[in-house]
């Protein structure tokens, strides 16, 4: 069916710019009669040429015509509805223009009799004024104009058909949706914008701020000067999904708040996102609302986030999809200068969590505030431990023992492995029970191994899936010391026992069956604690007290093994790592790289407290295959997503065994290793404990996925750097987890 005689129900901004455009479309073909509660109105219309006619009762309004568009406040659609149910022709049409649908969709059924069928409409324009005399027919160009997927076909057709005559565009979507997703871009808003205008009002300094609000306020104030009308009844018949999306503002407000009172580096960092993410919006589906948003038509151009680097064979280039960076990287013709690595992060948890059960305030320098660390400062904080983070610097204050205090809600780990299964061992001994979980891929890793010892020690800890994946429940357990043989070599699983056993009875033995790196050991030693090493025995005399320690974290040999490699495999690279620390259980790298034949030089030996620092010297390399498995593993595992890039184009075959804790770390890493790899051309094949690689000549550019894991992400970002062509990386920002510097630092080396 088409529309001939459309009957408009309300003629303010909404009914009388849809006269307009009916009108300035379709002429004489159409027949439009106006229905207003104001005589004055109605006259209006008709002068304006808005309706061919009106009609004083909204009965005979309605009863001639085949389309009755309802474009009244959302709350009198409801009255309408019933009053003209009894009036309608059979085989006619009803619409509306409200702005929820699942109620108004209700009310249709309940009202209108089954001869007559309904399609909920909702077009996305408008203006915060209302009224016939802000009317104008291009209201509707090119805005999506939302039709209740769940109406009568027929019907569906007919209005799509108004829908295109006024320039816009039809959008079928089921009322339930609708009404989720405009409670977020629509109806928050409002809000928002309503509850600042009440916060700044209500404050006494109100009259002052008033002479200096100028565009920041009025731009953000502008939904709250609405028809209270029209907002009331959006609120009332959409209740749930807006309180669903205040609450989620409320925590997004949290977050900010927190962000601020650190000023911290994040905080910037989340400006940026947002405002890439908007500038997107605009670019992409708001260019065509441009004429109905004047602010944004002036709005300055937001530069792209795009780096061209030298002599432009590099360009560097975020961008972001869905919220997710996509990192591309070309080829670099040099890459030279100095890199100060971030700061360590097994040691920066450490420096946290130790210094947390000491007696007294602690300093820590160069401490790295990546999302990882980051998790174990707002657990430590959420157990009362007072903590400021200004940039690097770190004051923290030491409960003494068990002087914790009950966190109110679940200790989040977010990625990190290490927060979750060292913060365990501490919370065990806790008297207050405590649940500790993570992300989805935090919560896919095995917390058995750390369940299991601890228990053993008296812990009462539980797990899911039969006590082997987080959420954690601990309560408080009387703990005895243990002797514990480590099924496998990992410094997580020996930090967290130990730090159990700090607080257990008697000795506890740890058996490392390779060693693994040893800041847990080491920092215990510098304060106070009684933990020697005998062989490949651990022990731990509970101590009585621990001091705090004052600590230069050093920068972090994991990150500095992307520069490493990077150096090694290009052409033309020299590259200085400052300040790096080199302690034994974790330079394995640096030993990878020699047997592969890289020029790397170690200067400036040197202590930093109770870890050994050197500056790392790196010079383009011919790079032959190696063999890497046995207790070389634990000092080198986090790094062989960069090992297997350096072993990609080598010379010969590199063979990697004994490797299968990397199924186990934030992806699995063999997997997700060898599929990306082999996308930039590399010889690659899995084994079930590591991987084969045959050397070729040439890395080609690709697209890839970082599978959520930061050092994948910057092995395929370093890969990226002697690819022929271009290497796009997404979900790139997961590098925050561990080096967020780290595609800055790659822009600064390329030349
Ligand atoms: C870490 C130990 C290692 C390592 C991780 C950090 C630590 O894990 O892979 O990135 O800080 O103790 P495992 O101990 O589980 O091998």
């Amino acid at each position: 069916m088409t529309a001939r005689k459309i009957a408009v129900v309300g003629l303010g901004l909404i009914g009388g710019s849809l006269g307009l455009a009916l009108k300035q479309a379709k002429g004489d073909e159409l027949e439009i009669i106006g229905f207003a509660r104001r005589p004055e109105t109605a006259s209006e219309a008709v002068r304006r040429g808005v309706v061919d006619g009106t009609e004083a009762q909204l009965a005979r309004a309605v009863s001639r015509a085949d389309v009755v568009v309802i474009a009244t406040p959302v709350l009198t659609i409801k009255d309408i509805l019933r009053d003209i149910a009894g009036h309608l022709s059979p085989n006619s049409i009803v619409t509306d223009t409200g702005s929820t649908k699942v109620q108004i969709m209700k009310w249709a059924r309940e009202y209108l009799p089954s001869t007559v069928s309904f399609v909920g409409g909702h077009p996305m324009t408008g203006k915060e004024t209302t009224g016939l005399e802000e009317a104008e027919p291009g209201l509707f160009q090119d805005c999506v104009y939302c039709l209740t997927q769940e109406s009568d076909q027929e019907a569906s057709r007919a209005i799509q058909e108004i829908v295109e005559w006024v320039g816009a565009r039809p959008l079928f979507i089921s009322a339930e949706e609708h009404d989720e997703l405009v409670a977020g871009i629509s109806h928050l808003p409002i809000l928002l914008s309503s509850a600042l205008v009440s916060v700044l009002a209500r404050s006494p300094l109100w009259p002052q701020m008033a002479k200096l609000a100028a565009t920041g306020y009025r731009d953000s104030t502008r939904l709250a000067s609405g028809s209270p009308e029209l907002n009331y009844g959006i609120c009332s018949t959409n209740q749930r999904a807006i309180i669903a999306w205040i609450d989620r503002y409320i925590e997004e407000l949290n977050e900010y708040r927190h962000l601020v009172l650190e000023g911290e580096q994040e905080l910037e960092k989340s400006f940026l996102k947002t405002r890439e993410m908007r500038q997107r919006w605009l670019e992409n589906v708001g260019r065509r609302f441009k004429k109905n948003l004047p602010m944004d038509s002036r709005e300055s151009r937001v530069p792209s986030q795009e780096t061209r680097v030298g002599g432009g064979l590099m360009t560097l280039d975020s961008r972001l999809a869905d919220s997710k960076v996509e990192q591309r990287v070309t080829r670099v013709r040099t890459l030279k200068g100095e890199i100060i690595p971030p700061g360590d992060k097994s040691i920066s948890h450490r420096a946290l969590i130790l210094n947390s059960i000491a007696r007294g305030r602690a300093e820590i320098s160069n401490f790295l505030p990546a999302a990882d660390c980051l998790s174990t400062l707002s657990c430590l904080r959420a157990l009362g431990v007072k903590i400021e983070l200004h940039g690097n610097e770190v004051l923290i204050e030491g409960v003494a023992g068990k002087g914790f205090s009950r966190p109110k809600d679940a200790l989040d780990a977010g990625n990190s492995g290490t927060t979750m299964r060292l913060l365990a061992g501490l919370l065990a001994a806790q008297p207050f029970v405590s649940v500790i979980t993570g992300d989805a891929s935090l919560r896919s890793r095995p917390m058995d191994r750390i369940i299991q010892p601890l228990n053993l020690m008296g812990a009462d800890i539980r797990g899911g899936e039969q006590n082997t994946r987080a959420p954690l429940i601990i309560r408080e357990g009387m703990l005895q010391g243990i002797h514990y043989r480590l099924p496998v070599a990992s410094a997580q699983v020996k930090s967290s026992i130990l730090l159990a056993a700090l607080f257990a009875a008697g000795d506890t033995i740890i058996e490392e069956p390779a060693p693994s790196r040893d800041h847990t050991e080491r920092m215990l030693q510098a304060m106070g604690a009684n933990v020697r090493t005998e062989g490949s025995n651990i022990i731990l005399s509970p101590p009585s007290r621990l001091s705090p320690l004052d600590t230069q974290i050093p920068g972090d040999i994991s990150s500095a093994a992307f520069w490493l490699v990077a150096g090694a495999i290009h052409n033309d690279a020299r590259i200085r790592i400052l300040g790096t620390g080199t302690n034994p259980t974790r330079s394995g790298i640096i030993e990878v790289l020699q047997s592969m034949g890289a020029r790397v030089k170690i200067e400036n030996e040197r202590w930093e407290e109770n870890e050994p620092v050197a500056d790392l010297l790196i010079e383009s390399s011919s790079l032959n295959g190696t063999a890497i498995g046995g207790d070389l593993i634990p000092r080198v595992l986090d790094e062989i997503p960069a090992i297997a890039v350096a072993a990609s184009v080598a010379g010969g075959t590199t063979v990697i065994r004994d490797a299968r804790e990397l199924r186990v770390k934030e992806a699995d890493r063999i997997r997700a290793t060898v599929l990306e790899l082999s996308k930039l051309g590399a010889n690659i094949e899995e084994l079930p404990d590591g991987m084969i690689i045959h050397g070729v000549a040439q890395l080609r550019g690709g697209r890839c996925h970082s599978h959520g894991d930061h050092r994948l992400a910057m092995a395929l970002g370093i890969a990226g750097l002697i690819a022929e062509g271009e290497t796009t990386i997404s979900d790139a920002e997961v590098v925050d987890i561990s080096y967020p510097q780290f595609w800055e630092d790659m822009a600064r080396l390329s030349v």
